[in-house]
């Protein structure tokens, strides 16, 4: 993957298809696909757009909005990507775990319309502010919901109403970017899935939440899971694959596992020798991955063509 210098520091967003198509002596009709904006007789100019299962991201883009001080949020690079290659200018991107507003903020760069859940009300305020900061070049709109994403009573009527706000019936797009059990532990609210007492009900939380938001996925659309293991009590947690299946077991298939180097993160900095100690006394591997899984709604064995 490119790093940020060159891809991500544009002024505004990057369409190859904007520019440089009257040069074409004998223009080719554009090939498009129902899910995103890319010409594919252009294919060989999208070289900001990764087709690779491994990213290796050096360095996270920093411009805009973008800061990095909230511990246990994604680079910009994963919401940038998911969007160029599974939505449209002027789709809706619905994101269950908001966070510090990593994907709403790409989604005003991007000419997406988002709405974002967020259970910690200062840090939805938060999100909110840093959102707005960023410039609007192509008018989208963007809500932040304070709230439980879980809650299969009240979030789906919240989401009802700012879905109808943004002038729209559902959203093109979804991103689920849940605690890692309780690797980080966010706040001390019940709801909140890093406090959920077990691995068991971290993944019957997860599935509630994936009940919440999936009705208003477009059927045929792309969700976006970005998800890492953890150890506990001597053994591998594969947290991510166990979220992977709540998600099939809904109807979805499994399109892509994209595995992401997770450099330079935060709980082990400084503090590489002692993990390195600890693993080879422990018999264990240090994580140094995280996962981004893309899943098709109501899509299975490739019956409907991109
Ligand atoms: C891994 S972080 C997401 C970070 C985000 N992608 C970003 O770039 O800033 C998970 C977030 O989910 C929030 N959260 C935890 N449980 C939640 C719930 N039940 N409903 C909504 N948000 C929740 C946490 O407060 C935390 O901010």
């Amino acid at each position: 993957m490119k790093s940020s210098s060159s891809a991500y520091n544009l002024p505004l967003f990057h369409d190859p298809l904007d520019n440089g198509a009257e040069e074409q002596e004998t223009p080719k009709p554009k090939r498009t696909s129902p899910l995103n904006d890319l010409d594919l007789n252009r294919w060989r100019e999208y070289d900001d757009i990764t087709t690779d299962s491994l990213w290796l991201i050096p360095e996270r883009d920093r411009s805009g909005a973008h800061l990095a001080d909230y511990h246990g949020n994604f680079v910009p690079q994963i919401p940038y990507q998911a969007m160029r290659r599974f939505t449209k200018r002027g789709d809706l991107i619905l994101d269950a775990f908001l966070g510090s507003g990593t994907s709403l903020i790409e989604c005003r760069r991007l000419g997406r319309h988002g709405i974002g859940i967020e259970l910690k009300p200062e840090l939805a305020q938060q999100a909110d502010d840093r959102i707005a900061s960023q410039s609007n070049p192509y008018n989208v709109k963007t809500i932040v919901l304070t709230g439980d994403s879980s809650n299969t009573v009240s979030t789906p009527r919240v989401i009802t109403h700012a879905v109808e706000e943004i002038g729209k019936e559902q959203v093109q797009l979804v991103f689920l970017h849940p605690p890692y059990h309780s690797i980080i532990k966010f706040s001390d609210q019940p709801e909140d899935l890093s406090n959920c007492p077990s691995v068991e009900s971290f993944i019957q939380k997860f599935g509630q939440v994936v009940d919440v938001v999936t009705p208003f996925l477009e059927t045929g659309r792309f969700l976006v899971l970005v998800i890492g293991d953890m150890y506990a009590a001597s053994e591998w947690i594969p947290l991510g694959f166990h979220c992977m299946q709540e998600v099939i077991g809904r109807g979805f298939s499994l399109k892509s596992i994209v595995v992401k180097d997770m450099q330079g993160n935060r709980a082990k900095r400084n503090l590489e020798n002692i993990w390195r100690y600890r693993a080879l006394a422990g018999g264990f591997y240090i994580f140094k991955h995280e996962y981004v899984m893309f899943f098709r709604k109501g899509i299975r064995n490739g019956r409907t063509a991109i």
